[in-house]
């Protein structure tokens, strides 16, 4: 008995001793806790001071970049540096979203993504817009069953459309607009080519999976006349009436290009009902472009690339502006021309390192020199044109050469406006060989186009000149 209660007592010590212990944890914890609050709203505090004096910056950068007649002022020579200041952009929308975060606890990784694309103010703002309905709707106890969130993107290519659409399908399913995170991607060629009956087989894999999106990206196909072999008309006045009956459960997105989705909508009056919302995104201003870059430079490199003249200096503005002056032109591809602007960096550093290699040098994987930015000095760059070599040997044909010369003089000007920051002259690239049969047109083509292409001017939509795409007119003589 007496070794019982003796038990007892070491236990309730124990038990005493565990619960003390266990408070003070608690206390520990919630300090801690406190301490990661403090840190984190000092962290957010960091972020929007960043911000604001980045946007300081750029103000400056403007006022001090622009002389009394508004041109650009010569630059300031360019140090191989990364450290170049640029200014961090942020947009009211995404400083909302922050705030939604760190204040309202709001959570969804879909937005976030949204956020973290460059511009596109008018669809972050509606993202938000639906957000908050949704929200409220949630806390008022009513139901969103007969609300109608079908949505148009439209917009001119690479401007983000189906990347957008995509991630707002994510949204709705996330906010529980829709049952389900069902989404089933289709284009309209090929629903108009599947007919009513593959569409009726889409409609009901997204009902028995109690609902979802539908999204038919380059929509207007379906209403193109005979798209794909099939006429998509039908097909669309059927999606046009499973639309209204399951609305609450199927949500349709549709993108394409402004221009061809205008006949779209024009095909049935009822379309534009059953799309309430319909967004435009905007071509990309250089400044946005350049923003598209340097997130693909970082992205891909996490950060160690380092480029000449700085990541916001001179050699990007120069490549941006040769990406940006196809704006306004059918094949302009925004966000896909920075792509491919990248893409021929990467190239152009992946030889001359190969080529130093060779030579037993060191050079640096994390540096994107001038060269790889913007391609080639045309003046040095026709020194090493094994083609531009060719055409001097060829015997005779003084004038096509005096021709030849006369545009890489001009190509050289414009390579040295564009270091001064000044636009490029126009130039057409375009040229006519005449001569009777036998004379060399073809060889004297073939080689004035592979002139151009060593010194950089066909790379499509980032040559130095003004005028990337060259015809060349084979004509014998006396045949015009
Ligand atoms: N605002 C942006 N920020 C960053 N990347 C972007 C942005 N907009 C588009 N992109 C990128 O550009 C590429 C092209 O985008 P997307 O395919 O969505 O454009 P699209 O408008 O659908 O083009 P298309 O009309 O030719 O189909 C994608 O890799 C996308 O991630
Ligand atoms: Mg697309």
């Amino acid at each position: 008995m007496e070794s019982d209660k003796l038990h007892q007592e070491k236990r309730d010590a124990i038990q005493r001793e565990h619960d003390l212990r266990k408070d003070d944890y608690k206390l520990q914890i919630k300090s801690l806790d406190d301490q990661m609050k403090i840190k984190e709203f000092g962290e957010r505090l960091k972020e929007e001071i960043g911000i604001l004096s980045s946007h300081l910056m750029l103000l400056r950068r403007v006022k001090e970049g622009e002389s009394e007649d508004g041109t650009l002022n010569t630059p300031k020579t360019c140090e191989p540096s990364d450290t170049t200041p640029h200014p961090e952009y942020s947009s009211p929308a995404t400083v909302e979203w922050k705030k939604e975060k760190w204040f309202g606890g709001a959570y969804n990784p879909h937005i976030d993504k949204i956020m973290e694309m460059v511009g596109l103010e008018n669809v972050k703002e509606h993202v938000l817009r639906i957000k908050s309905k949704v929200d409220i709707s949630k806390r008022q106890g009513t139901s969103l069953k007969d609300e109608r969130f079908s949505i148009a993107f439209l917009g001119n290519p690479g401007t983000g459309k189906t990347t957008v659409a995509k991630l707002y399908a994510e949204i709705l399913s996330m906010m529980g607009v829709i049952p389900s995170s069902k989404m089933t991607e289709v284009t309209g060629a090929l629903l108009a080519h599947g007919g009513i009956t593959q569409a009726k087989i889409y409609i009901d894999e997204l009902i028995q999976n109690g609902g979802g999106v539908l999204f038919i990206d380059e929509a207007y196909q379906l209403t193109r006349g005979n798209s794909a072999g099939t006429n998509g008309s039908p097909v669309l006045d059927f999606l046009l009436g499973e639309m209204e009956k399951y609305i609450g459960q199927i949500v349709v997105i549709v993108a394409g290009y402004r221009r061809e989705m205008e006949k779209f909508f024009e095909h049935n009056p009822g379309l534009n009902s059953r799309f309430p919302y319909s967004l435009t995104l905007q071509d990309y201003t250089d400044e946005e472009l350049e923003r598209i870059l340097r997130g693909l430079v970082q992205t891909k490199y996490k950060k160690q690339m380092k480029l000449e003249g700085g990541i916001a200096g001179l050699y990007v503005r120069i490549l941006i502006r040769r990406v940006g002056r196809g704006r306004g032109g059918n094949g302009f591809g925004n966000a896909r021309a920075v792509q491919n602007a990248f893409a021929r960096i990467t190239e152009r550093q992946a030889a001359r390192i190969t080529s130093e290699r060779m030579k037993k040098g060191k050079p640096d994987d994390f540096w994107f020199s001038k060269e790889d930015l913007i391609g080639p000095d045309p003046s040095k760059a026709v020194i090493d044109s094994a083609a531009w070599k060719e055409l001097q040997e060829l015997i005779g044909l003084e004038k096509v050469k005096e021709t030849v010369r006369g545009l890489i003089d001009r190509i050289e000007t414009n390579y040295l406006r564009e270091l001064r920051e000044l636009a490029p002259v126009e130039v057409s690239l375009n040229r006519v060989f005449l001569g009777s049969p036998g004379t060399g047109k073809t060889s004297v083509a073939k080689l004035y186009g592979q002139i151009l292409k060593d010194l950089g001017v066909l790379s499509n939509g980032e040559g130095s000149s003004s005028m990337t795409l060259i015809v060349l007119l084979f004509l014998e003589n006396g045949i015009c």
